[in-house]
């Protein structure tokens, strides 16, 4: 589309694309010190520089980062949006309520907007997406997912000739940080969380990293892109890391595995009928264990990772940096770039924010968690006594979970039990765990983890 809100502004802009900053902390200050350092070549690439008009933040007066133009600084967002001469809002100030009253203001002011914010994206993206298109202005959010990955360009414009059949991927770098120093360091899990902290990579609230929130809301902005569907966040049953034990990442790699914090969306064809396939999805967040000769088993620290499978491409995977600064703030400047292209031609809605037009987004039925299938890792505390493995495989083997490698661990009360089965339907194991956790000599409730291939 051409014309509308860029259009009277062509001859402005090609003086400087004008931006209000709503937000100036980790991802913030990596923006203005990428437009500090890299001005010339952004000019150079776009044909207009990029001039921060104003920054608004919580507490004006605190200390800032030296690259922070201290002058531009306020705690006045109704002054930002009611600047008629910012053409782009960014909104990296996180939070959904907050951020979302100002999102939707920018929006309505016909500013455009590019944000970060996948918890705001993933709760009231449709809502958003709908009003930018209806004020012909551009909703970018490239940083929301994967930080530095540029996976929602690949999803958007790359693939646009095919299908997307699946997407695995490590899409939260606090969560593989942690499991990775547990494993590689033997760290603690809580000194894992502060180090991830202290480097900017984990959310301001890091619950949602560990409980997989975080990766829950990236997972359905990315469903929503690659399916051309509309998934909510309470579409993917989701589960965190934080009952991954040492234990269970020593007893996992005896079987040859990693333990990775997997989130996974792809299309299952089920038979409604003999003749006719529908087509669901499946959709899940969770600690996985991956084969160790894997692409996924062998990303590091904060690294994210997503691996897709195109009808056409076959098997693609992107890997980079998934948070932190800079790698967060070259995402954002990159779809400020792209809004300015878009603005200095007087456009707008070239590429639709969700890879799909609005008016063609589906829904898509998803499966039940109880029907996903695979092999399973389990862990039972047991206090070590005559008859306990045979009560434990009795139980697994009358709810049609068949045990492919099983060995006991530790010499003092209690001892782990641990086993890898062959592949089970997740409602089977449940069932079983649900059992197995009330036997005699079983000390606490089983650990579970799917086996991902
Ligand atoms: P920070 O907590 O470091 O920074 C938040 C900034 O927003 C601060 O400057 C804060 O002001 C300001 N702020 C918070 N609430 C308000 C408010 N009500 N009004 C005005 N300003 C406010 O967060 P990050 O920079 O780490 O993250 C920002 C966004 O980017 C989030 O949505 C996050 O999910 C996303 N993101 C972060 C990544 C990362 O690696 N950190 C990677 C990808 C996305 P003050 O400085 O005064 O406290
Ligand atoms: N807290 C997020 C993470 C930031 O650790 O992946 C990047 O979205």
């Amino acid at each position: 589309m051409v014309g509308c809100a860029g259009a009277a502004r062509v001859g402005d802009v090609a003086q400087s694309i004008r931006i209000g900053l709503i937000g100036c902390g980790v991802v913030g200050t990596g923006i203005l010190r990428l437009l500090r350092d890299h001005a010339g070549s952004i000019e150079s690439r776009l044909g207009a520089p990029l001039d921060i008009r104003r920054i608004v933040v919580r507490d004006a007066s605190s200390a800032r980062d030296e690259v922070v133009p201290r002058n531009l600084l306020s705690t006045d967002a109704q002054a930002l949006l009611d600047d008629s001469e910012i053409d782009i809002v960014v909104e990296v100030m996180g939070g959904v309520s907050r951020a979302g009253e100002l999102v939707r203001a920018a929006l309505e002011r016909g500013k455009h907007v590019v944000t970060a914010n996948k918890a705001l994206l993933a709760e009231q993206g449709d809502e958003l997406v709908t009003l930018a298109e209806a004020r012909s202005v551009d909703l970018y959010f490239e940083a929301a997912v994967a930080g530095g990955i540029p996976i929602i360009r690949v999803l958007r414009e790359a693939l646009a000739s095919d299908q997307v059949v699946a997407l695995r991927g490590i899409v939260n770098g606090t969560s593989n940080y942690i499991l990775s120093r547990m494993q590689s360091e033997g760290s603690s899990f809580e000194d894992a969380l502060r180090e991830a902290q202290a480097a900017g990579y984990a959310e301001a609230d890091p619950t949602l990293d560990v409980n997989g929130g975080d990766a829950c809301h990236k997972l359905a902005i990315l469903a929503t892109l690659a399916f051309g569907a509309r998934v909510q966040p309470t579409d993917v049953p989701t589960e965190g890391i934080e009952s991954i034990t040492a234990g269970d990442i020593e007893f996992a790699k005896r079987f040859g595995f990693v333990i990775k914090p997997l989130a996974v969306a792809r299309q299952v064809l089920g038979a409604s009928s003999p003749e006719q396939h529908s087509t669901k999805l499946d959709l899940r967040v969770h600690p996985a264990l991956v084969p160790q000769d894997s692409v996924l088993a062998s990303i590091p620290g904060a690294i994210n990772a997503v691996h897709i499978e195109g009808a056409m491409l076959g098997p693609c995977v992107l890997s980079g940096p998934g948070a932190g600064a800079l790698p967060t703030a070259m995402s954002v400047v990159s779809d400020i770039v792209d809004v300015g292209r878009n603005l200095l031609i007087g456009a707008h809605g070239r590429v639709p924010s969700r890879a799909f037009r609005g008016d063609r987004l589906k829904t898509i039925p998803i499966q039940d968690a109880g029907d996903h299938r695979s092999r399973f890792y389990l862990r039972t505390m047991v206090r070590d006594e005559p008859g306990v493995l045979a009560a434990i495989a009795n139980v697994l083997g009358k709810n049609h979970v068949s045990i492919e490698q099983m060995f006991q661990d530790g010499s003092d009360t209690p001892v782990a039990v641990v086993m890898l089965t062959h592949e089970a339907r997740e409602r089977d194991v449940t069932a079983a765990l649900k059992q197995i956790d009330a036997l005699a000599n079983v000390v606490s409730a089983a650990q579970a983890i799917r086996v991902e291939h």
